[in-house]
């Protein structure tokens, strides 16, 4: 599930490495960022890995559930409990990390679990109200990601005329090693709209690059709120500010970035430089990485989903995506990201792929590197979408590998094609005594794309099919499905 490794001190880029004073700057915003907020060569943002059982580091279960795991523990990990346990680094943090930073006073922002959402913000307000929190000066020492400036090379169209979503094969030349299973994160830069109303809605044009570069203008978060509350000069602004810092479900304006805080509460103006310390940081974000490197030595591939909505009339970007997409003219710092998700070792194990939308990204990497491997292990692909016509990504690709027997099987689920909707756990219901067949003969069953839902679904669909076909009742499945996840039979790559 946990797709990064645990971080802590944050790595900065020495005199000596071959980038210019401003790439320098940049990649060290970038590490500052990914490494939990903190700044440069500050505080450890994590303690070291523990061989320590976390039963609440599951996604699919509720945040009740979770709570009730993490009863009577230290309160870092009670406040780990309540994050969504994605570890998808949207908060700057894995979820371990983002709790012991919240545990330790090293972050003051309890609302920056995205998938949580205010739920989760909530549980954490209540506990971290309990008690004042106590500083641990402990350091350790990580080391820091290989980081290059990589270009991207094309962002060609997968999704076809007619389809809601625009999802994009963008490939990057790239020099790092990695491996089927890895992901690639990209730090890329605000969209360049937002930061220019931003600039001139403050009138403040020295503030253009923190703004491009550094400062998460579009998710500002409740200490920012906080800080313009503290500072708008209209008591009924102040109060708005406040409720929205609270999380009050009420508040408006909901889901605002920077530009919107600025236009709704002219009075609140505080030093740029305290509005520029309370912005989180800018963080990367994570691809899983599309291709072998026996297909593209030099090159990685990415399978990505073009986040861009409109909300009060505005358009909003999804910051790394739409800039790959729409914008990517210049070269970018990524890293490997270094995975547990991975091909069996035993090339002639079989395995099953389970990768709806933009979830296919991993197994295109595992079907290609199988292929030219001539790997003698069978596959069995589930993948589905809104509609056939418009949405099957990589298809000729996928059709070959069908055509040449490297997919075996081959299970799609179109969700919008017909009057009900078919999911991929729909196929593997279908599908049981099949699957079953294959998962006594030693499969390997791994799950890609969305968490929420998609994940939890095929979860289930699992259990069913060893209740039904195993004979197990819903205990045992569940143990079972644990065990599996503990032989690495049962991985999972969600988000
Ligand atoms: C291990 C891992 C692997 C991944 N692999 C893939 C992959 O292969 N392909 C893929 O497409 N994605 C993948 N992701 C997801 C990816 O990392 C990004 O989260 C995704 O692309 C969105 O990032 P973004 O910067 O484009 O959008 P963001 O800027 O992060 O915005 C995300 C969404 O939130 C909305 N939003 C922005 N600001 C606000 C606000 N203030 N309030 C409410 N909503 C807001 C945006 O409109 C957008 O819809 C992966 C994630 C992980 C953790
Ligand atoms: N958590 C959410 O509410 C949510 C919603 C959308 C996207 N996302 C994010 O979007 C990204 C992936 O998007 P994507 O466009 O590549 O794929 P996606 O939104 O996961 O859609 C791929 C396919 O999965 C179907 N699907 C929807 N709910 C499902 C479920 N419970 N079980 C199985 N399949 C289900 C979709 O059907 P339909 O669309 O027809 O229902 C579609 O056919 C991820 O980052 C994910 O986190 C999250």
């Amino acid at each position: 599930m946990n797709a990064m490794s645990p971080i802590a001190v944050v790595p900065v880029i020495p005199e000596s490495a071959p980038f210019s004073p401003e790439q320098r700057a940049w990649l060290n915003g970038f590490f500052a960022g990914l490494y939990g907020g903190a700044e440069v060569n500050s505080t450890p943002v994590a303690a070291p890995a523990e061989a320590e059982d976390m039963p609440w580091h599951d996604p699919a279960l509720e945040l009740e559930e979770r709570l009730a795991l993490a009863e009577g523990k230290p309160r870092k990990r009670r406040l780990m409990a309540a994050m969504a346990q994605l570890d998808c680094g949207q908060c700057g943090y894995l979820c371990q990390s983002y709790a012991e930073a919240l545990a330790e006073g090293r972050e003051a922002s309890a609302s920056l679990c995205v998938p949580g959402g205010r739920t989760t913000a909530r549980a954490l307000k209540a506990m971290l109200a309990e008690a004042p929190v106590v500083a641990n000066p402990t350091v350790v020492s990580t080391p820091a990601p290989t980081t290059e400036m990589a270009s991207v090379l094309f962002a060609e169209k997968l999704t076809r005329e007619g389809s809601a979503k625009d999802v994009r094969h963008i490939r990057i030349a790239l020099t790092q090693p990695y491996q089927p299973g890895d992901s690639l994160s990209v730090a890329a830069p605000n969209d360049p709209a937002l930061v220019q109303a931003v600039v001139t809605a403050l009138g403040a044009p020295e503030l253009h690059e923190a703004f491009a570069h550094e400062r998460d203008i579009a998710r500002p978060g409740d200490t920012t709120s906080a800080l313009l509350a503290r500072h708008a000069k209209d008591p009924a602004e102040a109060a708005a500010l406040r409720a929205l810092a609270d999380g009050d479900d009420n508040a408006e304006p909901a889901d605002a970035d920077l530009l919107d805080l600025l236009l709704a509460f002219p009075s609140a103006r505080p030093p740029l430089a305290d509005l520029v310390a309370a912005l989180p940081r800018l963080k990367p974000r994570l691809y899983s990485i599309a291709s072998s490197p026996r297909a593209m030595p030099g090159h990685v591939d990415l399978c990505v989903g073009v986040a861009r909505a409109e909300r009060r009339g505005r358009v909003r970007d999804g910051v790394a995506s739409c800039h790959l997409a729409y914008r990517a003219d210049a070269a970018l710092p990524v890293f490997i990201q270094h995975s547990h998700f991975r091909l069996p070792d035993n090339a002639g194990t079989p395995v099953i792929m389970v990768g709806p939308g933009t979830g296919i990204a991993p197994f295109r990497a595992f079907l290609q590197h199988r292929a030219l491997g001539e790997d003698p292990g069978r596959n069995w692909l589930f993948f589905g979408d809104q509609r056939s016509g418009t949405d099957f990504l990589f298809r000729e690709e996928i059709l070959e590998w069908q055509e040449a027997g490297v997919l075996e099987r081959l299970s799609l689920a179109w969700s919008r094609d017909g009057v009900e909707k078919i999911y991929v756990q729909h196929r593997m219901a279908e599908e049981a005594a099949e699957l079953w067949a294959w998962l006594q003969a030693g499969a390997h069953f791994y799950v890609c794309g969305d968490a929420l839902r998609m994940a939890r679904d095929v979860d289930a669909a699992l259990r069913e099919v060893a209740m039904i076909q195993g004979g197990m009742d819903a205990a045992a499945a569940k143990s079972w499905l644990a065990s599996l996840a503990k032989a690495n039979r049962y991985q999972r790559d969600v988000y």
